[in-house]
């Protein structure tokens, strides 16, 4: 059987809701734990996302990964990662506010049906689109934000650290405040049905 975020998944396949589905290669939907307590939100699939159907595979997402894994001690297959537009602009251009509008249900269904603790918005178009408001990610980063039923944390594209080395120290401190985050989690609920910390 087929669970509901499957059922989304598959029905987003041949989505032809806004004009990138005309250049895209295949809709790049999410990855990971379908029950994940945090979820990751990136801006769009770029290259090799577009090429093998999952986000970030390319070098941000490795510094992503690796990032995961030394900080938070865990893999992308515990966590879900997924990005604010569903398939990829042309020549990587910015996500326009008509595609970000049309792809927008998308994204807040898989945060309704996986209901993560912690929301980790990697750079300001996810932290937009997950605040509802323009922000400055170098000043919002840092600290986390109470929206809906999760804990937004905000910090910067990985890209962005590729570019600019000098910011890892925040964006490894950033991952350090959700590890914080995770282990204080004592919803009940949440702890019967994952008693470990994913
Ligand atoms: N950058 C993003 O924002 N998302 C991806 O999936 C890959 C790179
Ligand atoms: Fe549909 Fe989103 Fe792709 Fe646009 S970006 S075609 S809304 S899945």
């Amino acid at each position: 059987m087929m669970t509901e975020l499957e059922r989304i998944e598959k029905e987003a396949s041949t989505c032809v809701k806004c004009k990138l589905s005309r250049a895209r290669t295949q809709v790049v939907f999410g990855v990971g734990n379908p029950h994940a307590r945090l979820l990751f939100i990136g801006e769009a699939p770029g290259f090799y996302e577009d090429q093998q159907g999952e986000p970030f595979v390319g070098a941000a997402g490795k510094l992503l990964d690796r990032t995961i894994n030394d900080v938070l001690g865990l893999s992308r297959k515990d966590v879900y990662i997924t990005n604010v537009v569903k398939c990829r602009p042309p020549n990587n251009r910015d996500p326009e506010p008509d595609e970000i509008e049309a792809c927008h249900p998308y994204l807040q269904k898989q945060l309704e049906l996986i209901s993560p603790v912690i929301v980790c918005a990697l750079g300001n178009f996810a932290t937009r689109a997950i605040l509802g408001k323009a922000v400055n990610i170098s000043r919002i980063r840092g600290k986390s934000i109470e929206k809906n039923n999760y804990l937004v944390v905000p910090t910067y594209h990985p890209a962005a650290i590729l570019r600019n080395g000098n910011l890892i120290d925040s964006f490894q401190g950033d991952f350090k405040l959700m590890k914080k985050l995770l282990l204080e989690d004592r919803k009940p609920e949440k702890v019967s049905e994952q008693p470990t910390l994913f």
